[in-house]
């Protein structure tokens, strides 16, 4: 696809993982074919394995013949990984890696995590209804570098039966920039304000990271506000005053910790999406990995209880992403607020007196409402034909 054109179809690589990964991306896929079948825009889906389903399979978390379809595929869009099945596994067996080198063979820098409080939710949330009402964030983590990546690292026999542990924190300024700028781009279209998230007080990689996000900010985007906070401060703001902040810019590991803490403010870990995004190449193609942001909920597989509406929406974001179809994504986030609106809930988001379904019933329950939004405006398309 070329940057900006609207694609006709598509290809997609579907990789559900372990535990409730599978659940929830079935439902994610019927929404897939609603949108083929109502808004002339099919996507052709490639099943594969990925997490413990491919360690069980084929003995590692993900083959390189998987890799090379990730890569040629459009976009990616994954459930979750991991389980504790696989708990003893080496390091390098472990479902989680399966899912570390898709990022990082695809060179997915950039993350997106909104948490957005819809409306019908925002007594769910464990905060007070005035804290979270309207909270519309994204958090910008960088994914490919970092402490998940940086060399040396390893544990290390130090004799006398002591082992010496070690991960690196490391970040260049060609990798500090191309988040920033992912996360100014995005600010522009929203709030216009960044807040980016380091602990430059204690940490040369945050100092380095503070100061090349200020040159960048002088050279390429003086019309977005900018600030600073320390990571620890940004975790007690993001209870305290979550409204505050519009986009956030952050690395690796602050943004996963940040992340699991922005999306309690709406109510339940099962709503929320992300986007994970490469450079644009030359060819106009832009790799692209959409998943919740829950993991594989072990405890609740199989049980059919799971919530997809975080899967639903990461479709969403593909729509939105890779494809230009932001029409499209707008409608589902729409159905997705209608369907809550209506009371329906799975049990993550339960609330007295509202209709507690499966996952099932809440794809179908999307899926209705999908039909009833066609309905009302199929009358305005025939005046126009
Ligand atoms: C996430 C997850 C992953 C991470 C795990 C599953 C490797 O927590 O996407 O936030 O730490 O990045
Ligand atoms: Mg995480």
């Amino acid at each position: 696809m070329s940057a900006g054109a609207k694609a006709a179809a598509g290809t997609v690589l579907c990789l559900p993982g372990d535990g409730i990964g599978p659940e929830v991306v079935a439902e994610a896929r019927r929404v897939a074919d609603w949108i083929g079948a109502n808004r002339g825009f099919r996507l052709t889906f490639t099943d594969g394995l990925v997490g413990g389903a491919s360690v069980e399979a084929h003995g590692t978390p993900l083959t390189d013949a998987t890799m090379q379809q990730a890569i040629d595929a459009d976009a990616v869009l994954l459930g979750a990984v991991g389980g504790p099945r696989w708990d003893n596994l080496d390091f390098k067996a472990k479902p989680e890696r399966g899912l570390l080198r898709l990022r990082k063979d695809m060179d997915l820098f950039a993350n997106l995590r909104p948490a957005t409080v819809f409306p019908a939710l925002a007594d769910a949330s464990t905060l007070k209804h005035e804290v979270v009402a309207g909270l519309d964030i994204l958090i910008v983590r960088e994914l490919t570098g970092g402490v998940y990546f940086g060399e040396p690292r390893g544990i290390t026999d130090i004799g006398n039966g002591q082992r010496r542990g070690v991960n690196t924190q490391v970040y260049t300024t060609a990798e500090i920039h191309r988040v920033g700028r992912v996360a100014f781009d995005i600010a522009r279209k929203r709030g216009r304000r960044v807040c980016s998230v380091e602990k430059a007080n204690v940490m040369e990689s945050g100092l380095l990271w503070r100061e090349e996000i200020i040159k960048l900010h002088a050279a390429e985007f003086k019309d977005v506000e900018l600030s600073h906070m320390y990571a620890d401060n940004c975790a007690m703001q993001l209870v305290r005053n979550p409204k505050q902040f519009d986009v956030i810019v952050t690395d690796n590991l602050f943004g996963d910790v940040l992340s699991d803490e922005a999306s309690m403010l709406t109510g339940s870990l099962g709503m929320l999406p992300s986007a994970s995004l490469g450079a644009r190449q030359a060819n106009g193609k832009m790799h692209a990995l959409y998943e919740p942001i829950h993991g594989s909920a072990p405890d609740i597989a199989g049980k059919g209880v799971a919530n997809p509406l975080a899967t639903i929406l990461s479709f969403a974001m593909l729509l939105r992403y890779s494809f230009d179809r932001s029409e499209d994504a707008d409608l589902i986030e729409r159905t997705v607020g209608a369907v809550l609106n209506a009371g329906v809930r799975t049990r993550d988001i339960l609330q007295p007196g509202k209709r507690l379904v499966s996952t099932k019933d809440m794809g179908e329950a999307v899926l209705s409402e999908l039909d009833r939004q066609a309905r009302k405006s199929a009358p305005r398309q025939m005046a126009g034909a």
